[in-house]
């Protein structure tokens, strides 16, 4: 359901940061993996290269590091911070939860820490989880990370998945401020939808409780990323579009009005499918997936911290939020910077 901002305070984003790994990937290092070319992964995905996390980094020392930077834009202390929450599909492990390793690598002794799951939607998710944690005044200063190692999950012989993906971490401050004067990048509205009859087209259908890991079964890899590419990218192009529309609509406002679409960053024709239907411009599109690939729960907030950091988004400035992910999950957020 689309839910403006009938809040009695404002939420607003104090702060961003992202992190990604040193090591760089690029297409043509991937041509001596798999049968691939640079010449197929760049017109079917827009992707040139992708950061790879090194052996003995983990999800969690990526967040952490992403996290630093938005405290220090935001002027937040770690010790304020009352709400830490991680999206991720590549935890450190089953549990503890990751937040709670960032949680012991920052010092942020005061909050209460958790992870969610939902895939590439993972960062507008928790954003609106923390929305409404601070805006009930549960909580006052909530830290939000998407951020995962997928280099870890993914099958390097498969060719389908292993030319996608990346690893990286963005960070959001989310805090209450009840003075709306002075507010700005203020959320306008959320949608957010789920279809768990489509469960089977994205999965790692391996290494949990329906599918433990045995000696016998490890050789099929079921531990890694298995996608139905066509059937996701249909379904993907219609529920993004229409959540963008729902959001704008339960903000007030249209197309015309948004002055920056950050969408997930999964696939270049995807986003020029979704933002031509809606009528957007490219110059009003934020896209660096070719440098970073599918980063899944990081690759919007990594996208939101590149583009506040660059000027390429100004205060004032209308921001329509898009993800999409395995569940499958799809989100909207319309954000007025
Ligand atoms: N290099 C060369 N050839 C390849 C490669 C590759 N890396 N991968 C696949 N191919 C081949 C296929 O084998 C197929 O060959 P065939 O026709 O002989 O069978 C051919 O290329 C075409 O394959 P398609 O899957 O039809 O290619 P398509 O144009 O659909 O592009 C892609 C594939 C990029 C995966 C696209 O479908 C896509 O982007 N899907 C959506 C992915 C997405 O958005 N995921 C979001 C969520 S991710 C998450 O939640 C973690």
């Amino acid at each position: 359901m689309p839910e403006a901002n009938h809040f009695s305070c404002i939420t607003s984003i104090a702060g961003t940061g992202s992190y990604v790994p040193e090591k760089i990937l690029t297409n043509q290092e991937l041509e001596k993996l798999v049968d691939t070319s640079d010449e197929w992964i760049t017109s079917r995905t827009g992707i040139k290269e992708r950061r790879i996390a090194a052996d003995d980094e983990a999800t969690s020392d990526l967040a952490s590091r992403a996290a630093e930077k938005a405290m220090e834009q935001s002027g937040v202390t770690a010790e304020e911070l009352d709400l830490i929450i991680v999206a991720t599909v590549s935890p450190d492990m089953f549990f503890p939860a990751t937040a709670c390793f960032v949680q012991r690598k920052i010092q942020a002794v005061n909050a209460v820490c958790f992870d969610i799951s939902a895939a590439c939607s993972g960062f507008l998710y928790a954003l609106q989880i923390a929305r409404h944690f601070v805006n009930t005044g549960s909580r006052t200063t909530a830290l939000i990370i998407g951020a995962e190692k997928l280099s870890s999950m993914v099958n390097w012989e498969d060719r389908n998945t292993c030319v996608l993906f990346g690893d990286g971490a963005g960070a959001a401050i989310v805090r209450r401020d009840d003075d709306a004067r002075n507010t700005s990048r203020r959320i306008l509205s959320t949608v957010m939808y789920s279809d768990g009859n489509q469960t089977d087209i994205l999965v790692v259908p391996g290494g949990g409780s329906a599918c433990p890991i045995t000696p016998e079964n490890a050789s099929e890899k079921l531990n890694t990323v298995r996608m139905e590419g066509r059937e996701v990218y249909k379904y993907a192009v219609n529920a993004m579009r229409d959540a963008a529309e729902k959001a704008l609509e339960a903000a007030g406002l249209g197309p015309d009005d948004v002055d920056m679409v950050i969408p997930h960053q999964a696939n270049r024709r995807i986003i020029e499918a979704i933002t031509d239907r809606l009528g957007i411009p490219s110059e009003r599109v934020f896209v660096n997936l070719d440098k970073y690939g599918n980063t899944s729960a990081a690759a919007i907030a990594i996208a939101l911290d590149e583009a506040n950091r660059s000027g390429a988004i100004k205060k004032g400035d209308i921001l329509l939020l898009v993800a999409f992910g395995a569940g499958l999950t799809w989100a909207a957020t319309v954000i007025e910077w």
